[in-house]
């Protein structure tokens, strides 16, 4: 029995001409015939003709037809049986309420739920371009030894052999975190050994792994207000339950009640250089902080993220040198050392944690970057990272001095600098009546990107209200200019 050809199959005549590429026109028959079923022009159990009525109604060859029915009934379209060929019945997504006028082409709906963890995460303002001034966190971009960097990576290429483009070992390169435990000895007092350093991509993994490993949903993470922006974000993304900790002259303010009213599991500080405030946590304070996690069987993850650009004073070490067994897990960055598109950083285990954390990162982690892994590794231990420290260390400091003093001969609103230790950024502090975030969004509108101190506050104080700077990728012969131009966006948005 000879079946007609339904009419959506016959619509328009196909193409020719366009050999066996996207275009063929075994291709278009297939397109044609699928949309002709999820559309339901043709209805579920309804009998297609056979492939050579198909093949002259179309004016096409019948293999094209045979294999067009082959490949959809393959796919689950159609069911070929002793009569022919049926249309299958297939469960059909509802359609999207399409827009008034935007006919059958508009979007696919989108799932309208998402995870509510992530609601509280505050949307950014626009960003300026990447080189914008006083953008804070942003390392000398154009001071960084390319070359130098080129060529360890040309060795680490050629003396590699072809088993290192394998994933590699999941908790990082072995030559890369035995490079990163002798120079965190050296450099920061870090007491751990090669065993205890896991390769992250960057501190944000870092951070993030630290609220998988230890903590259930719902627990409680204390935070520091103000605070960095990113490690709210991971604890949020964990769904823990997030307390601000107030920060003062002294770094994240905890007192004894907090213990028994709001006991945490995580405690997240940025001890040596308080992110943004630039305030250094006081001995007392950190020693205080171990006793207390250690009684209250918490882990305090301190971000060391800057430090190694000390500007003043004698240098601080990190707090997780400070006692031994302390519950801190360390973490620490390459994008301010070297730079951040390199998207490494690292994570230092509490003994006690890294055999038994020893599996499950080995399960969640893939490794992989080895290249840039083994050529950091020998930029670090043959000297040309301490070199390029070294370097860069001078210029910062060399650029906050400048900054202080375009601020204190342009900058004609009444203000208060904080920090300045260490690091690439100065914090700035207004006056209520200068609104830090009107002035930072006028700023991104001349090229300049400043952050507003209270976009990092949870709960926003009257104090928290200025400018973070960040000199770190700004040449001072721009500041005048610049703190010249700030200072007229301030006093327009008073
Ligand atoms: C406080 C703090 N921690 C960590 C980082 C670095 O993050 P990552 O290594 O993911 O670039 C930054 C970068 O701006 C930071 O400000």
């Amino acid at each position: 029995m000879t079946r007609s050809v339904p009419q959506a199959l016959l619509d328009a005549p196909l193409a020719r001409g366009h050999g066996r590429g996207p275009g063929s026109l075994q291709r278009q028959l297939h397109d044609r015939l699928k949309q002709a079923i999820l559309g339901a022009h043709l209805a579920p159990g309804s009998r297609l003709p056979g492939s050579r009525a198909l093949a002259d109604a179309l004016g096409i060859s019948r293999n094209t037809v045979t294999a067009v029915y082959d490949l959809l009934a393959a796919e689950g379209y159609l069911l070929p049986d002793r009569q022919g060929t049926r249309v299958a019945a297939l469960t059909r997504p509802a359609r999207a309420a399409a827009p008034r006028g935007t006919g059958p082409r508009a979007a696919p709906a989108v799932p309208a739920v998402t995870a509510r963890r992530l609601s509280p995460i505050q949307s950014e303002p626009a960003q300026a371009d990447g080189d914008a001034a006083w953008r804070p966190g942003v390392p000398a971009l154009a001071q960084f030894p390319l070359a130098e960097w080129q060529r360890a990576l040309d060795r680490a290429m050629r003396s590699a052999g072809p088993s290192t483009l394998g994933y590699g070992n999941p908790l990082g390169e072995p030559a890369l975190r035995h490079a990163i435990a002798g120079h965190l000895g050296v450099a920061r007092g870090v007491r751990c050994d090669a065993a205890q350093v896991v390769v992250t991509e960057g501190a944000m993994e870092a951070l993030a792994l630290c609220a998988r490993l230890l903590t259930n949903p719902g627990d409680t993470a204390w935070v520091e207000d103000p605070g960095y922006r990113g490690a709210r974000t991971a604890m949020h993304a964990a769904d823990l339950r997030i307390v601000p900790m107030r920060v003062d002259a002294e770094g994240l303010c905890v007192r004894d009640s907090d213990w028994t009213a709001r006991p945490p599991r995580l405690v997240y500080a940025t001890p040596s250089h308080q992110y943004p405030t630039g305030a250094v946590m006081s001995a007392a304070r950190r020693l205080e902080l171990i006793a207390n996690a250690q009684r209250h069987g918490a882990w305090i993850i301190e971000d060391d993220y800057d430090s190694e650009f000390r500007h003043a004073g004698e240098p601080i070490g990190a707090m997780q040198g400070l006692v031994a067994q302390a519950p801190v897990l360390y973490v620490g960055t390459f994008s301010k050392t070297m730079f951040p598109s390199l998207r490494l950083g690292f994570l230092v285990l509490p003994d006690a944690l890294a055999a038994r954390l020893q599996a499950p990162l080995a399960h969640l982690l893939r490794g992989g970057h080895r290249h840039e892994q083994l050529a950091l590794a020998r930029f670090i231990e043959g000297g040309a990272f301490g070199r390029h420290l070294g370097r860069m260390r001078r210029l910062y400091r060399q650029r906050q001095a400048a900054l202080r003093e375009a601020l204190s001969r342009h900058l004609r609103v009444p203000h208060a600098i904080d920090g300045g230790h260490c690091g690439l950024h100065l914090t700035v502090r207004l006056p209520r009546r200068y609104p830090d975030a009107a002035i930072a969004a006028a700023a991104l509108r001349h090229g300049m990107a400043p952050a507003a101190l209270s976009s990092f506050a949870l709960q926003p104080s009257a104090d928290d209200n200025g400018l973070v700077l960040g000199y770190g990728n700004t040449p001072a012969e721009r500041f005048e200019a610049l703190v010249k131009r700030l200072s007229q966006l301030a006093r327009a948005a008073a």
